[in-house]
C-alpha cells in the first residue's frame, strides 16, 4: 500500500511538470473558467430579460467579486438561419438581438458566452453550426461573444477531433479571444486530443442534481459521485489553458443537502474543474450563496499551478483526494460517500507532508492544528472535510 501510494504521490509531481506536446494557445482560461450557465436550471426557457437579471444578480450577490465571470446562454437562443445562412436569434426571446445582451453583460464587467453544436442541429433541434462554422464564428465575434460551448448532437458520420478543430480554427480566425468549451461527453476520450483544440472538454454525460445517482436505464446522466469516479486518471491532460470539465454545478438547485453541495464544490476544486454555477442566482438562499462564494475553496480551484488533484486512496466509503498547490501546500478532501458518519484517516507520509504542517479547514474557515503522524477526522454522511495543509 505504502509503495503504491508513494508512486501515486510521485505521479502528482510528474503530472505537474510533464510538458504537453500541443496545447491550444489562445491565451485564455489560464485558470479554470468560472461563471454561470442557463441549462441546469432553465433548460430552453432563456430570454434577454432572464440573462440581464442573472448578470445583475451575479454582481449584487458578490459572485462576481469572488471570480465568477462568464454568463453563458446554453441551448435554445437560436431559431433559424436567414437566406444568407446567418444564424438568427429568437426574436421573441431576444427582441433587441444578441449584441444588446453582450453589451449589457460587458457593461457589468462580465463576459458573454453562447452555445452551438458541431452537428446539423443542437440537442434541442435548433440550427447547429455544421458547414456554417466560419460564418457563425464571425457572427459571434461581431456580437461580442467571449466563450463558446460547442455540443455534439446530430453529428453522425463526423469525427470529433476534426469537427472541433474546424470550429477552433474559425474562432481563432476572428481574432477575438473566445474560450472554446468542448462538449462531446467524453465519448472519444477528448482528454487525449482536446488540449490542442479547446480550453475545456466535458468528460462525461450530463450531471443531475443528485449526490449518489447512477445513470438511469438508457440515459447517460450522473450524480456527483458517479462523475467524480470517472475523473480518476484524467489528471495529466489538465493544466493552464486546458481543463477536464466534469460538467456544471448543481449547487442551489434543490436536489441535494448543503453538505452535499459543499462536497460538490470542494471536489470540483480539487479537480481543477471549471466552476459554472447552474442555479437561479436571483433567488438563491444565503446558504447557497455562501457555498458558491467560499473564497478559500475557490482559491484551491483557481491555483495558478493548475495541477489537477487525484484520488490518493479509497477504502469503503472513505475517499481521500489530494491536490498539490503552487505554494507547496496541498488541498486534501476527505470524502464520506456513505450515509453514516465515519472517521477518515490518512498517514502524513502518504500525504508527502511533514508532521509539523499546519492544517486549515476551509469550510469551518479556521486553523485546526498541526498534522502530526496521521490526519484523522470524523466526516458527516455525504460530506467532505476540505483542508489546506501547509508545506511544513
Ligand atoms: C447536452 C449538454 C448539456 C446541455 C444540453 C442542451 O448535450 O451536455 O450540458 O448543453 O445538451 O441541449
Amino acid at each position: 500500500m505504502r509503495n503504491s501510494v508513494s508512486w501515486a504521490v510521485g505521479c502528482l509531481y510528474l503530472a505537474a511538470v510533464a510538458p504537453l506536446a500541443h496545447a491550444l494557445d489562445n491565451g485564455l482560461a489560464r485558470t479554470p473558467p468560472m461563471g454561470w450557465n442557463s441549462w441546469n436550471k432553465f433548460g430552453c426557457n432563456v430570454s434577454a430579460a432572464l440573462i440581464r437579471q442573472m448578470a445583475d444578480a451575479m454582481v449584487r450577490t458578490g459572485l462576481k467579486d469572488v471570480g465568477y465571470e462568464y454568463i453563458v446562454i446554453d441551448d435554445c437562443w437560436q431559431l433559424s438561419r436567414d437566406p444568407s445562412g446567418a444564424i438568427v436569434a429568437d426574436p421573441q426571446r431576444f427582441p433587441s438581438g444578441m449584441r444588446a445582451v453582450a453589451d449589457y453583460i460587458h457593461a457589468k464587467g462580465l463576459k458573454f458566452g453562447l452555445y452551438s453544436d458541431a452537428g446539423d442541429q443542437t440537442c434541442q433541434k435548433r440550427p447547429g453550426s455544421h458547414r456554417h462554422e466560419k460564418q457563425d464564428a464571425q457572427q459571434y465575434a461581431a456580437w461580442g461573444v467571449d466563450y463558446l460551448k460547442y455540443d455534439w448532437c446530430f453529428t453522425q458520420g463526423l469525427d470529433a477531433p476534426t469537427a472541433y478543430s474546424t470550429m477552433r480554427d474559425a474562432l481563432l480566425a476572428t481574432g477575438r479571444p473566445i474560450v472554446f468549451s468542448i462538449c462531446e461527453w467524453g465519448k472519444s476520450k477528448p482528454w487525449s486530443w482536446a488540449p490542442a483544440v479547446g480550453n475545456l472538454w466535458r468528460t462525461t454525460g450530463d450531471i443531475v442534481d443528485c449526490f449518489d445517482c447512477p445513470a438511469r436505464p438508457g440515459k447517460e446522466d450522473n450524480g456527483v459521485l458517479q462523475i467524480l469516479d470517472q475523473q480518476a486518471g484524467l489528471e495529466p491532460a489538465a493544466g493552464p489553458g486546458h481543463w477536464n470539465d466534469p460538467d456544471m454545478l448543481e449547487i442551489g438547485n434543490g436536489g441535494m443537502t448543503d453538505d452535499e453541495y459543499r462536497a460538490h464544490l470542494s471536489l470540483w476544486s480539487i479537480l481543477a474543474a471549471p466552476l459554472m454555477a447552474g442555479n437561479d442566482l436571483r433567488t438563491m438562499t444565503a446558504a447557497t450563496a455562501a457555498i458558491l462564494s467560499n473564497r478559500e475553496v475557490i482559491a484551491i480551484d483557481q491555483d495558478v499551478a493548475g495541477v489537477q488533484g487525484r484520488r490518493l486512496h479509497r477504502e469503503g466509503d472513505a475517499d481521500v483526494w489530494v491536490r498539490p498547490l503552487s505554494d507547496g501546500s496541498r488541498a486534501v478532501a476527505l470524502l464520506n460517500r456513505g450515509s453514516k458518519a465515519i472517521e477518515i484517516s490518512v498517514s502524513t507520509i502518504d500525504l508527502g507532508l511533514a508532521p509539523a504542517a499546519r492544517v486549515r479547514d476551509l469550510w469551518l474557515k479556521k486553523d485546526v492544528g498541526r498534522l502530526g503522524e496521521r490526519l484523522r477526522t470524523t466526516v458527516r454522511p455525504h460530506s467532505v472535510a476540505m483542508l489546506k495543509i501547509s508545506a511544513s
